[in-house]
């Protein structure tokens, strides 16, 4: 999938679930302190950078990605909203020694541990970056979103992500660690988990429809080979009609892993 299509989605992430996000972002800020210090790893398009700064008061917050691109945009999006003072970008590789953040009161990574090689080593790296007391919290998906629940195109969605997560697996993604034990045998001192079922019923905004196309376009394109042609067939047939239906919606579960150095 194009890059420009990618950050399109991680955008539309951010509109369509904007009650989870709200949600947890409240929870964050619940637990941390005033005007907090935020790192956001793997920042990708900005989805929690803007939603932390917007939703917590005085916080700043440092969005770091490998990806120029990402970040190019994210501060674009930062500027347009108001932003620009209280968001900065940092272009690493969370693979190698991490830069020197600065003082830092949260560490927020949402669906970027994943991607890391190490996880041991990158959770050593957020316990040494926080101040004592700090906060780590990980949101990872346990499930992709599903839009096809309960219409005839369920079971070929199904299948295409069973082989989604295969290739994931293959891949040496890091997809369902317990992050909780993780967090704790790095030395954090208390780790709360939460899960997150959303369910967004039909009829659902114009949002959630393009939501859905890029996403189902961007599993058909990662499985060209390893689905069969008739299912290969039948997604690019659902994904041609979707903007004409009204029978979606959104199934995914997130868990959230919060802990404190
Ligand atoms: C699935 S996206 C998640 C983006 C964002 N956190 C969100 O929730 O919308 C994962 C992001 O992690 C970044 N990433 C992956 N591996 C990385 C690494 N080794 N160092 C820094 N960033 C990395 C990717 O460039 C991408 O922007």
């Amino acid at each position: 999938m194009a890059h420009d299509h990618m950050i399109e989605l991680l955008d539309l992430d951010a509109e369509v679930l904007s009650d989870y996000f709200r949600e947890v972002i409240g929870w964050v800020g619940r637990e941390a302190v005033d005007r907090p210090r935020i790192v956001d790893l793997g920042a990708g398009s900005g989805t929690a950078s803007l939603a932390l700064a917007r939703q917590l008061p005085g916080a700043t917050v440092t969005a770091v990605d490998m990806s120029p691109e990402m970040l190019a945009h994210l501060r674009g999006r930062a500027a347009a909203a108001g932003l620009g003072d209280r968001i900065q970008t940092v272009e690493a590789d969370l693979d190698q020694p991490w830069p020197d953040f600065g003082p830092t009161d949260v560490i927020w990574a949402a669906a970027s541990m994943h991607h890391l090689a190490h996880p041991a080593t990158a959770l050593a790296s957020a316990y040494g970056a926080l101040r004592p007391g700090g906060l780590l919290v990980i949101a990872e998906l346990k499930s992709f979103p599903r839009y096809l629940a309960g219409t005839a195109g369920e079971d070929v969605e199904l299948r295409g992500h069973a082989a989604a997560a295969e290739r994931r697996h293959e891949a040496g993604m890091h997809m369902h660690e317990n992050w909780g034990d993780r967090a704790t045998r790095a030395g954090f001192a208390s780790v709360i988990e939460r899960h997150f079922d959303i369910d967004l019923r039909p009829p659902l905004p114009a949002a959630a429809t393009r939501y859905a196309q890029l996403s189902l376009a961007r599993m058909r394109h990662g499985l060209t080979d390893r689905l069969s042609e008739a299912d290969l067939a039948a997604l690019d047939a659902i994904v041609a009609g979707l903007a004409d239906r009204d029978d979606l919606g959104v199934r995914t579960e997130r868990t959230v892993w919060l802990a404190r150095r």
